[in-house]
């Protein structure tokens, strides 16, 4: 993946000054570095400061209307990473999480939207930087930072907005193909609702996030769960576990049925 991107990198470079003429960039950010953001690292340098106070109703996660301060994600983006000057439609960025939820989308959703990144919580109680954040019975961590729009709907699956936030990456939108994209047609609708919807919590082949366990290797689900209860766990994993960590996704009977399939078909691609 470095040789890929380091030729349009070394292009970029050289029109850094004009490219990033709005927003000064700051300097002694190496090219490797640039294409990874830490927030925590730019926070503890006073580099985050810079907030405005917003308003998101519908809050998703909140299930509420929330005040935050916050920073348009693209001034962050911009500043920090080498973005600019390569093709936004040919990058994907990558959320990471501290709690191992790893979401990603192509670059170019966010091309027009207004999405922050949300550094403080304005209704956070006396003594807290955030509101509390409960799924069911667990608590979850909302801290550092949490990513968030004000124009887009919280059941727009494919927006989506991570908390405890503390990395961006960009990487290359079809980095994974080669690994995880089946070459028959048939598990292709399995393969897309995988990516959109488990990639996030789950790895295939060391890919994905560690939120839940790996599913392919070195044994794939498929070869120890029975495939009826498999199917009925990815609509419904509550009702197999007390206090469950995966949430109900509304994954719907047909749609479980093609993720089971493109599963199957990976139990013999590992590596
Ligand atoms: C928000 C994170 C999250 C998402 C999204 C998610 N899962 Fe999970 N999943 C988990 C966690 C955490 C566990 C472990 C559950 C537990 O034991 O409490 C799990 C467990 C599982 C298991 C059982 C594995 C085992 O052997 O115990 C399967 C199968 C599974 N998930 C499939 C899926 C599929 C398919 C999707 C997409 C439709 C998906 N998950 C989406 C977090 C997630």
């Amino acid at each position: 993946m470095k040789k890929l991107l380091l030729l349009p990198l070394c292009v970029c470079c050289l029109s850094f000054t004009s490219h990033f003429s709005k927003i000064p960039r700051q300097e002694n950010i190496s090219i490797q570095d640039s294409l990874d953001i830490d927030l925590v690292a730019l926070k503890a340098k006073g580099m985050l400061n810079n907030t405005i106070a917003i308003t998101i109703p519908n809050d998703p996660v909140y299930h509420k209307t929330k005040h935050y301060q916050a920073i348009p994600l693209w001034e962050v983006m911009k500043k920090y990473a080498a973005i600019e000057a390569l093709s936004t439609s040919d990058l994907k960025v990558v959320f990471e999480c501290e709690d191992g939820y790893k979401p990603e989308m192509p670059l170019d959703l966010l091309t027009n939207v207004k999405v922050y990144l949300a550094v403080k919580d304005i209704d956070a109680p006396k003594g807290r930087d955030w509101e509390q954040i409960f799924k069911g019975t667990q608590e979850m961590k909302a801290a550092p930072f949490y990513v968030v729009y004000s124009d887009i709907s919280g059941e727009d699956v494919n927006y989506k907005w991570p908390y405890n936030l503390v990395k961006i990456h960009f990487r290359p939108l079809h980095e994974n193909d080669g690994a995880l994209k089946p070459k028959d047609k048939n598990y292709l609708v399995g393969y897309e609702l995988f990516k959109n919807r488990c990639q996030t919590c789950h790895a295939i082949n060391k890919i994905g996030g560690k939120m839940g366990p790996e599913l392919n290797y070195p044994k794939s689900v498929t070869q120890y769960w029975k495939t009826e209860d498999l199917k009925a766990f990815i609509q419904k994993p509550e009702s197999y576990r007390n206090e469950v960590k995966m949430p109900n996704l509304g994954i719907k009977k047909v749609e479980a049925e093609e993720i089971v399939k493109y599963l199957t078909y990976m139990a013999n691609q590992k590596r």
